[in-house]
């Protein structure tokens, strides 16, 4: 699999920080803001990457990438799906992964471009939840009918949904065969949503919805500094919890579920534990300070997963279980615990192992006020640890 990242366009949403430097090579934070698409593409294993860019900055871009890249000039700005056109000879017969250079994901894209590589063909897109309207009247939208892509809209008037079409594309190689046969859109580009469109007529265009937070930098000088207070914050990247449903392979036998796959995962999984909670048992709010992320799935009964963003007090609950067969991956710097809503057998991973001699145990006691009312019990039965903090 090959990534090809676009840094081309006018940068005029960003006048007149864009008249003697690329968007793209504006700082957010502490590195260049293509630095963030390069760096997910890599961390998902992506590693043969070409760049496309307007002619007059692709030295720039070289002085800062070196010659590990392959460089597209986009001599006038055409549109996404035309800048994406002059990679053909770079993708040859492999499938490729696109990249918006002006889009900041935080956390890992790794489980798209895994099910990717499962799809058997056609192409496939990651959405991402946003609230506001006039937002996603900015944005790409697509709507959705039974679960599946029925259409994307560009830039709608009046958005069919809340989900927005983010700057991450996954193709067959014969993506190249589609944008050679569009035509530019009223504005004048070869659009992108045209070309997903095409796999959406096909039948072939897939999905994920990216649990994390997502942000557009390129989208205005407003939004380029949200994006840059949302990455300054400790933990960027690993701020969400995210539930992963589980697949039941059913015959006459029984069935058979894949618990985990670790390439999904952002981090390998290093021990497996399995506890046994009486219905109203409370274990939490728990966090980690070395790195421990953990992997929640209840095997029998149903339970209450429930997060807490220290910082920014943003709290997050999920039952599983019985009804709803999904795991949920918890940042380790999250204050999180579950609650036995049943009696509960609880698998758990740990990207660590549980050190004895100096645990990387810490917490908060389970009734704090920003997450108090997510439990469905006030007098839940506690170990001795959790009911002193
Ligand atoms: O960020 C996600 C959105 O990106 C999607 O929801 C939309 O469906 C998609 O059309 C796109 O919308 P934008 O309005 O953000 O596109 P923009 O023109 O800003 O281009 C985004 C990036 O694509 C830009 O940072 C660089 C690259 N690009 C763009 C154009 C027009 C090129 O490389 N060449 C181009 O000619």
């Amino acid at each position: 699999m090959k990534g090809v990242v676009l840094a081309g366009g006018t940068g005029s949403r960003l006048d007149p920080l864009t008249r003697i430097t690329n968007k793209h090579l504006l700082p957010v934070y502490d590195k260049p803001m293509v630095m963030y698409a390069i760096d997910a593409l890599r961390g998902a294993g992506v590693t043969e990457l070409m760049l496309v860019t307007g002619g007059e900055h692709v030295d720039d871009f070289r002085r800062l990438l070196g010659d590990e890249f392959e460089y597209g000039n986009q001599e006038t700005p055409g549109g996404i799906a035309e800048a994406l056109g002059l990679a053909r000879e770079f993708i040859g017969d492999d499938r490729l992964v696109v990249m918006l250079a002006d889009n900041i994901f935080g956390g890992p894209i790794s489980e798209t471009i895994h099910n990717f590589q499962q799809q058997p063909e056609g192409a496939r897109v990651l959405l991402a939840h946003v609230r506001e309207t006039e937002h996603l009247r900015h944005l790409g939208v697509p709507r959705i009918d039974g679960g599946r892509i029925a259409d994307i809209v560009e830039k709608p008037s009046d958005p069919p949904g809340r989900l927005a079409v983010t700057g991450l594309y996954c193709y067959e190689p014969d993506v190249f065969d589609v944008i050679a046969e569009l035509e530019p859109s009223g504005r004048g580009e070869l659009e992108i949503t045209d070309v997903n469109n095409h796999y959406v007529r096909a039948g072939s265009l897939e999905y994920d919805v990216f649990e994390g937070y997502w942000g557009d930098a390129g989208e205005s000088i407003d939004a380029y500094h949200e994006v840059i207070e949302r990455v300054r914050r400790p933990h960027f990247g690993s701020e969400r919890p995210r539930p992963i449903p589980l697949l039941r392979f059913e015959d006459e036998r029984g069935w058979l579920t894949e618990i985990a796959r670790t390439g999904g995962l952002p981090k390998p999984i290093r021990q497996t534990n399995v506890s046994f909670s009486r219905q109203g048992t409370i274990r939490g709010l728990h966090y980690h300070e070395r790195g421990q992320d953990d992997l929640f799935v209840c095997l029998q009964g149903r339970a209450r997963v429930v997060a807490l963003d220290r910082e920014t007090g943003e709290a997050f609950s999920e039952d599983i279980g019985e009804d709803n067969f999904a795991a949920v991956y918890v940042p380790g710097n999250l204050a999180h615990g579950f609650e036995a809503l049943t009696d509960v057998l609880m698998l758990y991973h740990t990207t660590e192992e549980y050190d004895p001699a100096d645990p990387d145990e810490h917490q908060l006691p389970w009734n704090d006020p920003r997450v108090a009312d997510l439990w469905s019990t006030t007098s839940p039965i506690l170990s001795e640890r959790d009911s002193a903090s």
